[in-house]
């Protein structure tokens, strides 16, 4: 493993959603399943994956890296979601808490409205050593950070 990666060291892995939620003021609340994957490389950055379904159905998809600047908590995600969007998301990660902002989406031209116009990421290790992702946005129509997902996953034994 790269020594770099040491703060972030405790996502590698494949996690599994024990319970994931979605919500948004303008659409139905709904539930779904969602397996996620960090995978080391021998760099200083995490490559990752996550595929989420409602029932059979692929849903969301996304496929990304979450470099680390050496020697600091400086983190950066950019992710490629499946409907149209690229997100770089910056933070830091401080202890067993990662929280991420988009400092730019960019869409493809014929994405679907609303457009996501923020995206906020808390990564945070649960004392039980489960995970916890929370993903706020906000949209060209509803436009303060607002909760979307709330999802707690597992760690996959390996
Ligand atoms: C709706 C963005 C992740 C499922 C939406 C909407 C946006 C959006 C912009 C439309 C909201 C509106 O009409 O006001 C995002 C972003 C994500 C994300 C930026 C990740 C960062 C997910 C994931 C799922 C999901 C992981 C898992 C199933 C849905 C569903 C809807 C929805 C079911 C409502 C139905 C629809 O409009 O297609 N999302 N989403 N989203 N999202 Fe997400």
């Amino acid at each position: 493993m790269h020594p770099a990666l040491q703060p972030i060291e405790f996502l590698i892995g494949t996690w599994t959603s024990e319970s994931a939620v979605g919500h948004f003021p303008t659409i139905n609340d709904f539930k779904y399943d969602e397996t996620i994957y960090f995978e080391e490389i021998g760099q200083p950055l995490l490559n990752f994956k996550s595929i989420s379904k409602i029932g059979e159905r692929p849903m969301h998809l996304e496929s990304g890296f979450l470099r680390i600047l050496p020697g600091t908590s400086k983190v950066a995600f950019m992710v490629s979601h499946n409907f149209g969007l690229c997100s770089v998301e910056e933070g830091s990660v401080e202890g067993c808490n990662i929280v991420l902002e988009s400092s730019g989406i960019q869409r493809i031209s014929f994405a679907k409205d609303p457009m996501v116009t923020k995206i906020r990421r808390t990564i945070t290790l649960l004392e039980d050593m489960k995970l916890e992702i929370k993903t706020d946005m906000a949209t060209t129509n509803t436009p303060e950070l607002t909760n979307h997902l709330i999802v707690i996953y597992k760690k996959n034994s390996s």
